[in-house]
């Protein structure tokens, strides 16, 4: 992993490793951290499920293992909104913010209950619009400095892929990706899958905590971040890149494989992605590989041929609503960096 900071912790995965397999492997999958992570006792932690609600209620981990609510399974991508945060700071700097690669994202199998279950049982009473989800641990980056916490509409909330998840690839939800208990809302920005979750709120209006409504919004190029300026972000942008042949690689000339991962977000679906090695005058397609099902990404492959000297390889995606990415990240440039979903670019040479 390549690690970006180490207190509190936060590490991507190297290229490399995100593309050998559609599932991401537990010890390489990116961790993004805004605090430490918080100590619990699995036997005295409880869910608190309140606000605008019928009946308020405090939820043991065995409650929601018991078989009350049904147990679930969900193959999603997380992805951060500073994923790739990198290309953009290349373009005009972004102070206090980590430089991403391409590895804050990652595909994983989550086991837990749907929150659309949990909330049935509390009865949301018909004000209720927003859903929020506070975890427990404290963040100085916020100010004043408080519980990391988001908020998702209650239509994304009441629907099955949102999940309240205990497991993640088959084992124990490791402590850094949230054990006991975290969110997972598949489409949407990795901020939105609250991590070490206590508190479910459900709310008329959009959470108020710092990461809702300061950060986690895209500025126009001349705002600075403040209370509700921005759009705060929800459904994940289409993006991809490539993992292989790394950046700035020496290459054998002739046939190179390339590889590298697509992501739809929201609930659109990856319909094509296409490569190019001669400056974007023409294109081939990329065979899309894996379909691990509507939340997850698609890794793809090709081949192409590279003559001695050096070459930028280009990729763009395109979703299921006939949209793809941007060419530049310089026309996406934000003040916090979120976003890049501009075309993947690898500059490598041919020997
Ligand atoms: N939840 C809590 N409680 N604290 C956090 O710092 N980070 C969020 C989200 N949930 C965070 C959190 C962000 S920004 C992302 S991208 C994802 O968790 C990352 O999840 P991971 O570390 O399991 O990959």
């Amino acid at each position: 992993m390549i690690v970006h900071e180490d207190d509190p912790f936060n590490a991507e995965t190297a290229r490399g490793p995100l593309a050998q397999s559609p599932l991401t492997a537990l010890d390489a999958f990116y961790v993004r951290n805004h605090g430490p992570v918080p100590q619990h006792d699995p036997s005295s932690w409880r869910l608190e499920v309140g606000g605008l609600v019928e009946r308020a209620s405090s939820l043991s981990l065995e409650d929601l293992r018991d078989g009350r609510f049904v147990e679930r399974e969900v193959i999603a991508t997380l992805q951060c909104a500073g994923n790739r945060r990198a290309g953009m700071a290349a373009v005009r700097e972004i102070p206090g913010e980590a430089p991403w690669g391409p590895g804050a994202t990652g595909t994983a199998t989550w086991r837990g209950v749907a929150l659309a279950d949990v909330l049935a049982a509390a009865g949301p009473r018909s004000e209720a619009c927003h859903v929020a989800l506070v975890g427990g641990d404290v963040s100085d980056e916020a100010e004043p400095p408080q519980r990391f916490g988001a908020s998702i509409p209650i239509a994304k909330a009441l629907r099955d892929e949102v999940l309240l998840a205990w497991a993640m690839n088959g084992e124990d939800l490791p402590a850094v990706h949230g054990a006991p208990l975290r969110v997972v809302v598949p489409g949407y920005i990795g901020a939105r899958s609250v991590k070490w979750l206590e508190l479910v709120q459900l709310r008329e209006k959009p959470f108020d905590g710092f990461f809702q409504e300061t950060t986690y919004r895209l500025l126009a190029p001349d705002e600075e971040p403040g209370p509700g300026v921005g759009v705060a972000l929800g459904e994940a942008a289409l993006n991809a890149d490539i993992l292989i042949p790394d950046d700035a690689s020496d290459v054998n000339a002739g046939k190179v494989e390339v590889r590298g991962y697509a992501f739809a977000g929201g609930e659109r679906r990856i319909a094509r992605v296409d490569v190019s090695v001669d400056g974007a005058r023409t294109w081939r397609q990329a065979e899309l590989l894996e379909d691990l099902g509507p939340w997850a990404w698609r890794l793809w492959g090709t081949e192409v041929d590279l003559a001695p000297g050096e070459h930028d390889i280009l990729a763009r995606a395109w979703d299921s609503a006939g949209a793809s990415q941007p060419e530049h990240p310089a026309s996406l440039w934000n003040p916090k960096g979120y976003i890049n979903n501009a075309w993947g670019r690898t500059g490598v040479t041919a020997r």
